[in-house]
């Protein structure tokens, strides 16, 4: 594969304009492709007003975003958007069909040692790249919300993708400064999903159940295990307070864990009403617009201080 200087993210919205940011900040040309131009604009004042933020906190300089800006071209047209790139990431809409033509589309139309990533939170890439001719090249790159201050990303092996890709795709992301993980198994989820997801549906029948509210059962994480989350993981724990101790706990408490196939009842239920949470100023908890505005400024300040302090 040829050396990587030209990116191209297809996909301008919340995930694809932050990742056009990570790239552009660190010398790439990015091509940055979605349907209509004012998403597109509306895309470069989002990573303007995150690198602003950022040199705010002492990341990065002010004087540099103009240049990192210049470094991104934007275009309606799939075609110039990837014309010539030699690596590039897709963050459109969660749709397996969506996402299955436009690889087959890209496949088409990219240079044929390029390397083609999806963004998909949990769709399997093997599905994704089932149209493509050359699926070697095909790979998942899932990064988090935001991608410029969440460091890991987790490189997803599809059935057909190469060493070559999996390796070149690590690499380049290091090299941007992510923390990059190898998904051995394409399976649905992948590794992260997979992991939050199972806490997330235990917390739901923990109120379902009628066991704590929902601002309790967040206050369990926030002042108890999740404090101790950004230094120790789950198995590092495990192995600290001793595997004989994990067996024991475990042969008590599993058969009274939530273990259904299905979404909860009582998620259904509110998804019906319209309480969706921020979006609709209700969820499991009352949202109104400043209380919600509050936690989102909380959270990105304290990412933006953790990046700080690991820069
Ligand atoms: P979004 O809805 O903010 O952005 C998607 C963009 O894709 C929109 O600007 C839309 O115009 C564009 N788009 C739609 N159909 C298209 C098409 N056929 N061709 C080209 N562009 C099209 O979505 P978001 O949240 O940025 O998610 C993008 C991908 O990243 C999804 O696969 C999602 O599952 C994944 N993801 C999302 C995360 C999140 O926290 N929102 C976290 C990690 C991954």
């Amino acid at each position: 594969m040829s050396k990587i200087n030209d990116i191209a993210v297809i996909g301008a919205g919340l995930m694809g304009h932050g990742i056009a940011q990570i790239f552009a900040a660190n010398g790439y040309q990015v091509s940055l492709f979605d349907l209509e131009e004012p998403i597109l604009s509306k895309a470069l004042e989002g990573i303007r007003s995150n690198l602003t933020l950022m040199a705010g906190k002492g990341i990065g300089h002010t004087d540099d975003i103009e240049q990192i800006l210049s470094r991104i071209r934007t275009t309606v047209d799939l075609q110039d958007a990837v014309a010539g790139v030699q690596f590039v990431v897709e963050a459109v809409i969660e749709d397996l069909g969506v996402k299955q033509q436009l690889f087959q589309k890209i496949d088409g139309l990219c240079p044929p040692e390029s390397i083609l990533a999806t963004n998909t939170s949990v769709i399997s890439i093997t599905e994704i790249a089932q149209n493509a001719q050359n699926r070697e090249r095909i790979l998942g790159t899932h990064f988090w919300n935001p991608p410029y201050l969440v460091p890991l990303v987790e490189v997803v092996r599809g059935q057909d993708t190469a060493d070559k890709t999996m390796d070149t795709t690590y690499e380049l992301l290091k090299s941007v400064g992510k923390h990059p993980v190898r998904v051995k198994k394409d399976v649905p989820g992948f590794v992260g999903n997979r992991l939050q997801h199972a806490l997330w549906r235990e917390a739901i029948s923990i109120v379902e159940k009628g066991i704590a509210d929902p601002a309790m059962v967040d206050e369990c994480v926030k002042f108890g295990f999740g404090l101790r989350l950004p230094v120790l993981g789950p198995l590092e724990n495990a192995d600290m307070v001793g595997l004989d101790l994990t067996l024991a706990i475990h042969d008590y408490i599993l058969k009274h864990l939530e273990d259904s196939p299905e979404s909860s009842e009582l998620l259904r239920q509110k998804v019906e009403k319209s309480e969706l949470g921020f979006k609709t100023g209700k969820g499991f908890q009352e949202w109104p617009e400043k209380r919600a505005d509050d936690l989102r400024k909380n959270l990105l300040n304290y990412l933006l201080e953790v990046t700080k302090t690991s820069s």
